[in-house]
């Protein structure tokens, strides 16, 4: 770098130091004020973002600077994202690059990778259980290979989004080995216990994640002769955001990871990182103080990047998440989600029409993640506060769970239970969306058609809520469940693994083949895409109200002012002429611009049909 650039760069991180230093001071104060050497870390702490940002290469420096110019860039219509696994979609990272071509095709500008860091040597969690934050997992690839595919997914436009996994470290991350061998220092990264009778006190206001697979919070370790919280799984332990040198540890891998081209952070488990006896030890307000300061810290460093909540909470809760644009970016829509599934599993709309009426308005920019599957369970209790507004019990999420769970033979869900053999409890279900929708158990040509009609009516939601829509990989080619052998016995220890198959070479060469059914699917997403890119309304932060109307099954909204969606959520087909006349939408006002039937009469919206209508 010559004189002049340094020059520029120094004087560009003096500007946004003068910006942000004194809420990040104010920040980080709360909670670690109390510290006697506050002052001294605090100083460490913008001196380590300093040598970060010294760091930065040119080409992320102007990416910064073209972000900061546009900031609700992530929130207009053509933003599409991608979700897949590094091994099961491509292989490894030199793979992944190879597999640009196909992911501009179907128009992806975002790419979530799930885990590719150096995970835990046996169970991990599908690498979930990080080992280190600074190399890749070696089966993967290298730090070379991942800044390699970085710049090859920034040339073509796509942003890569990866896992930061904050909450905690797999149990062979080097600051549990120091802890276990008895380093102080290290031993202070982790919320321990000399006695069982604490953890006991803190358990009567937990949750469990994994009821089955593991039960508890806590894992006693020898080598540590204490109790060590574990929320999720045993080997991953929860750290402990209280001590300031953890803030500063993980902040400084999230900065070297923004370094090497990651442009979107998925901040996973984000509503465990603070714990409060007498409290469910989630979505604390110091939580929030942690991420507006991670936040502060991005804005310094790496201003181009993105924060993505992982908090999969009903969406009413959500808006502390995104603070007053100070915060995350993005969120997930998780209430959306789980209502699309519900409103199929009981033919009407009203837990979506619910939902969208209870969704919070975003500070901007900032904008939902809408998704219709990803590599977790559904998690129905997103759901319970709707139900009961709506004034329904428990008894329809049971419902609704049973639905997917594959063991109804009316049902066309070939699901399963998740953490659950209660046939009457609301479990998590599992299971790819093609075999939940009615694609694996289809007899003949008519029942993949409807499966197709029902997939595209979730999709085809996502699409034009408005926020982020993800495609989970598969969905584009109608996908099942993982059936191969070695899926099975990875599925008995965590039925997950049932929607985490390898991506279908055959199915992926026959997607120009209108054929075959994923040939069909693949192709009628892909116009579905191709539209909504070039509609203004189905931006992010275009308008959207919902249509009062009559019909149970049928859920209607309008984007910006010339866009309505129509979608039916049953299994009959209903009269459109009489449903144009109630939502006031004559012939000479109103077009069509989509149907998922394309070939259907004016007639009727055909079961699981979802009609676009733009105004003349
Ligand atoms: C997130 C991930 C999930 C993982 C958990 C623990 O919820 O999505 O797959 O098991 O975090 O890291």
């Amino acid at each position: 770098m010559d004189g002049q650039k340094r020059m520029n760069a120094e004087d560009e991180y003096t500007a946004r130091l003068a910006a942000h230093r004194d809420k990040l001071h104010a920040c980080l104060y709360s909670l670690y004020g109390r510290h006697a050497d506050f002052e001294n870390w605090f100083a460490q702490l913008l001196q380590q973002a300093g040598h970060r940002h010294a760091q930065r290469s040119a080409a992320l420096r102007a990416l910064d600077a073209r972000r900061q110019a546009t900031p609700d860039w992530f929130a207009h219509e053509r933003m599409l994202g991608y979700c897949a696994y590094v091994d099961r979609f491509a292989g490894d990272l030199q793979g992944l690059a190879q597999r640009i071509d196909y992911l501009r095709e179907l128009g992806v500008r975002h790419l979530h990778l799930l885990p590719f860091l150096k995970m835990r040597a046996q169970d991990n969690d599908g690498g979930f259980a990080v080992s280190s934050f600074e190399a890749v997992e070696p089966s993967l690839g290298s730090m070379a290979d991942l800044e390699a595919l970085t710049a090859a997914l920034r040339e073509a436009d796509i942003s890569l989004c990866a896992d930061f996994v904050l909450n905690h470290v797999a149990d062979d991350h080097p600051w549990a080995q120091a802890a276990r061998s008895g380093d102080a220092q290290h031993r202070a990264f982790f919320h321990l216990f000399d006695d069982r009778a604490q953890c006991t006190q803190y358990e009567r206001h937990l949750h469990q994640v994994f009821p089955h697979s593991a039960p508890g919070n806590f894992t006693y370790v020898e080598e540590l002769g204490a109790w060590v919280w574990t929320t999720f799984y045993p080997y991953q332990w929860d750290l402990n955001y209280a001590n300031p040198q953890v803030f500063a540890a993980m902040a400084d891998a999230l900065l070297q990871l923004a370094n090497r081209g990651i442009e979107v952070f998925r901040l996973d488990s984000a509503p465990f990182l603070w714990k409060r006896l007498g409290s469910s030890c989630q979505n604390l307000p110091e939580v929030h103080v942690l991420l507006k300061a991670l936040r502060g810290l991005i804005e310094l460093v790496a201003p181009g990047c993105l924060l993505l909540a992982e908090a999969i909470v009903p969406s009413q809760e959500l808006p502390p998440y995104f603070g007053a644009g100070d915060e995350c970016h993005l969120a997930y829509h998780s209430s959306l989600m789980a209502a699309g599934w519900a409103a199929l599993a009981q033919e009407r709309s009203d837990i979506l029409r619910e939902v969208m009426a209870s969704t919070p308005t975003l500070p901007m920019p900032a904008s939902w993640l809408c998704y219709v599957r990803c590599h977790d369970d559904i998690g129905w209790q997103v759901l319970a506060n709707d139900y009961r507004r709506m004034g329904s019990g428990s008894h329809e999420l049971h419902a609704v769970s049973a639905f997917y769970n594959g063991r109804d033979p009316r049902s066309y869900a070939q699901g399963a239970a998740f953490q659950s053999d209660d046939p009457k409890a609301a479990h998590g279900s599992n299971g790819m969306s093609a075999s939940l929708l009615g694609f694996e158990r289809a007899r003949d040509a008519q029942d993949t058609e409807l499966a197709l009609r029902r997939l595209l009516l979730l999709y085809g939601l996502a699409f034009s809520f408005g926020g982020l829509p993800v495609i989970y990989m598969g969905d584009e080619l109608a996908q099942t469940n993982d059936r191969a052998d070695s899926a099975q016995s990875r599925a008995a220890a965590d039925g997950r693994w049932l929607q985490r198959p390898v991506l279908d070479s055959t199915r992926l060469a026959q997607r120009h083949d209108a054929q075959q059914p994923s040939g069909r699917c693949y192709q009628a997403l892909r116009e579905l895409i191709q539209l909504r890119a070039v509609l203004p309304e189905l931006a992010a932060n275009a308008p959207r109200q919902l249509l009062r109307n009559q019909e149970p099954a049928l859920l209607a909204f309008e984007r910006g002012a010339s866009l309505r969606v129509l979608a039916n959520f049953s299994s009959r087909p209903l009269p459109l002429p009489s449903l144009r006349a109630e939502l006031n939408m004559p012939a000479s006002d109103w077009h069509l611009l989509w149907r998922a039937q394309a070939s259907a009469s004016d007639e009727a919206l055909l079961p699981w049909e979802m009609l676009w209508m733009q105004r003349r």
